[in-house]
């Protein structure tokens, strides 16, 4: 993949065609080390961010070998990853899936949320004696700016009983939940923590892990959250009241957090009607939480000679599909003479932005480059590693 030092300095020797995924590896060592460093337990990278093989790569260089998967495809992306741990969290799988993932992939972590579920990954696996089995169990998402709840987990009423019939066949048995993505609130994981060891003390099991989801946040425009040590302070504060403290794993799934400065989307500007400009991606591509999420990501003018127009008039995009929620609100600033054939970066689409974009209308295909200089909203500190103990001191 082509490197360059900018977006300006790639489209000094290219006009391109395609929106360009530009990603920055370099950022994604630095926020492993960080939770590496930061989180007590097991962090996990849940795949479903962004399974691009730079980001899986920069991954498991900075040390993480673990990996949240959600289904055969994510498996088959991170099953290459040397010494790669893989744990299926998806709580409702295919037949297929789990058996495929147990007996090819030496898969042996499965999340369940039911009597039916731990019965499918029991059959389909012929009653295996060495698997870890962890209980998805509801909880509020109240403090998340993406609400995951309904969907999934056993509730406070079905918890217990579900708990000791997998204490019976378990080799490991863990306790999972996910407060919602980019969690603004840190008590947003303590109160739930609070919840399971309500769970452990009702139900009378021990578990052997707590595996606290993913949820953190990521910088963006619209949603700037306390700094990640808050959150893992309340973390470390709630993780101790837990009766299974001294003996057991703590583990978290992120995925945003991991990943969100890793990607901007370098687009062209078709045409401009007012303050509404018409880009060549958009909500079918790698900007779908901008129309349906009421994300807000930033945005700079990149056409060479350009660069440094004075961002002062706030502009609403239009994707290039015929649909019109194709629709980016924003608003997103930028230098007033902004028009045709100019290009934008748009920066923090690293989480859930490659990986929902779709072909509607033809559209949805990318080039790829890698940039080395630095994200439009740093989350950490540049030079970062285990010795930092400092979260996002570089704002932007
Ligand atoms: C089971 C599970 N773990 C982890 C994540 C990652 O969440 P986030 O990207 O908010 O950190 C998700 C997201 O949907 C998930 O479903």
């Amino acid at each position: 993949m082509d490197v360059y030092p900018s977006a300006a300095k790639l489209l000094s020797h290219h006009r391109p065609e395609r929106p360009v995924l530009a990603l920055r590896p370099h950022t994604v060592a630095r926020a492993a080390a960080w939770f590496l460093a930061n989180f007590p337990g097991r962090v996990l990278y849940a795949a479903k961010a962004n399974d691009a093989p730079p980001i899986i790569d920069a991954l498991a260089d900075a040390g993480i070998r673990a990996f949240d998967v959600a289904s055969l495809v994510e498996i088959e992306r991170v099953a290459g990853v040397e010494d790669a741990e893989l744990y299926f969290m998806n709580p409702i799988k295919s037949r297929g899936a789990i058996s495929r993932a147990y007996r090819e992939f030496g898969v042996r972590r499965f999340a369940f949320d039911s009597d039916e579920e731990l019965d499918k990954v029991l059959d389909e696996t012929n009653g295996a004696d060495d698997l870890t089995l962890y209980l998805r169990i509801a909880c509020p998402n109240t403090h998340s700016l993406i609400p995951l709840e309904g969907k999934y987990g056993a509730s406070q009423e079905e918890a217990p009983a579900l708990l000791l019939k997998a204490h019976q066949c378990a080799m490991r048995l863990g306790i999972t939940f996910h407060v919602g993505s980019q969690a603004v609130v840190p008590a947003a994981f303590g109160e739930v923590l609070r919840q399971v060891g309500q769970l452990i003390v009702s139900s009378g099991v021990l578990v052997d892990a707590v595996d606290i989801g993913g949820g953190f946040p990521a910088r963006y425009p619209h949603a700037d959250p306390p700094a990640l040590e808050s959150f893992m302070e309340e973390i470390v504060r709630a993780a101790d009241e837990l009766a299974v403290k001294h003996s057991c794993e703590l583990l978290c799934e992120p995925g945003r957090a991991l990943v969100a400065e890793a990607e901007s989307v370098i687009v062209r500007v078709d045409a401009r009607r007012g303050d509404t400009l018409y880009i060549n991606d958009g909500a079918f591509g790698s900007l779908f939480d901008a129309a349906y999420s009421g994300f807000r990501f930033p945005a700079r003018l990149v056409t060479p000679g350009k660069e440094s127009a004075e961002p002062d008039t706030a502009f609403a995009l239009y994707g290039p599909t015929c649909d019109s929620s194709d629709y980016l609100p924003g608003p997103f600033v930028l230098p007033a003479c902004v028009g045709e054939g100019d290009y934008l970066e748009i920066g923090q689409v690293g989480a859930y932005g490659r990986v929902l974009a779709n072909r509607f209308n033809g559209f949805g295909t990318f080039d790829e480059v890698v940039l080395t200089d630095e994200p439009m909203l740093p989350m950490f500190a540049p030079g970062g590693d285990e010795s930092s103990d400092t979260a996002w001191p570089a704002r932007a």
